[in-house]
């Protein structure tokens, strides 16, 4: 790969081979991994923004009991809603996601869509969320970047440079979406965030764990950052 290019076709196959034969052996077992349930992954997601998993674990399960649906929770009043979120945090969240219940009720028949223009065009739905619905819900090849996800790919496939920079998120988004696979999307989209979670985390990451050491743009340099 060049400076600027994308990896070949041969370096994309060997990157998802290894991270899905690492993610099944490594991945965390989360009860929104075992759904593809369009709203509960909605409800995930936006849980997880901004917030750990170990607290979003109790809440994540707690809430889909609440509001089992798109319409259940489109019909709560707003301040059960909000009441239900507290333990998260004060923000935009629940209003958001209360939000996107009633119009799916009003617009889409109490489902979610599955496009990504329609998905986008929700209050609270960026690009990362309607890449997550896509891959994990529906099953599209999607893309997702994420902070991990970007942090793995950057280390990866570019290593040097301005990692927060707009052009480098652009390039780090166009990487993602070469990469993910045609088939076993789901896995290869949460194993890419498991890994930025787990081993190639910001401080001290654990290169010794790594599958990607090989090809690793950043390896060995990185293993000595404090
Ligand atoms: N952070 C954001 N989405 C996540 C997911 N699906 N699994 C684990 N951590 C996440």
């Amino acid at each position: 790969m060049s400076a600027s290019s994308l990896p070949a076709p041969a370096a994309r196959q060997r990157f998802r081979r290894k991270l899905l034969t690492w993610y099944r052996a490594n991945g965390r077992d989360l009860p929104w991994r075992r759904t593809d349930d369009p709203y509960h992954i909605l409800v995930s997601e936006m849980m997880l923004q901004q917030t750990q998993v170990d607290r979003v674990l109790p809440k994540y399960l707690e809430w889909l009991e609440k509001f089992p649906s798109l319409t259940a929770l489109a019909s709560a009043p707003d301040q059960d809603v909000d009441a239900a979120w507290r333990p998260l945090g004060y923000n935009i969240r629940p209003r958001r996601l209360h939000t996107i219940a009633r119009e799916s009720v009003a617009r889409y028949g109490g489902e979610l869509p599955s496009d990504e223009e329609t998905l986008l065009s929700f209050k609270g739905i960026g690009a990362y969320t309607a890449g997550a619905i896509r891959s994990f819900a529906f099953g599209q090849r999607a893309a997702i970047l994420d902070t991990n996800v970007a942090r793995v790919l950057f280390r990866v496939f570019v290593g040097r440079g301005d990692a927060k920079a707009h052009a480098m998120r652009k390039r780090l988004w166009a990487l993602s979406e070469t990469l993910v696979p045609y088939k076993h999307v789901f896995d290869f989209n949460q194993a890419l965030m498991d890994l930025g979670a787990t081993v190639c985390v910001a401080r001290k990451p654990k290169c010794a764990a790594c599958p990607m050491t090989k090809a690793c743009r950043s390896y060995p340099s990185l293993s000595d950052i404090g």
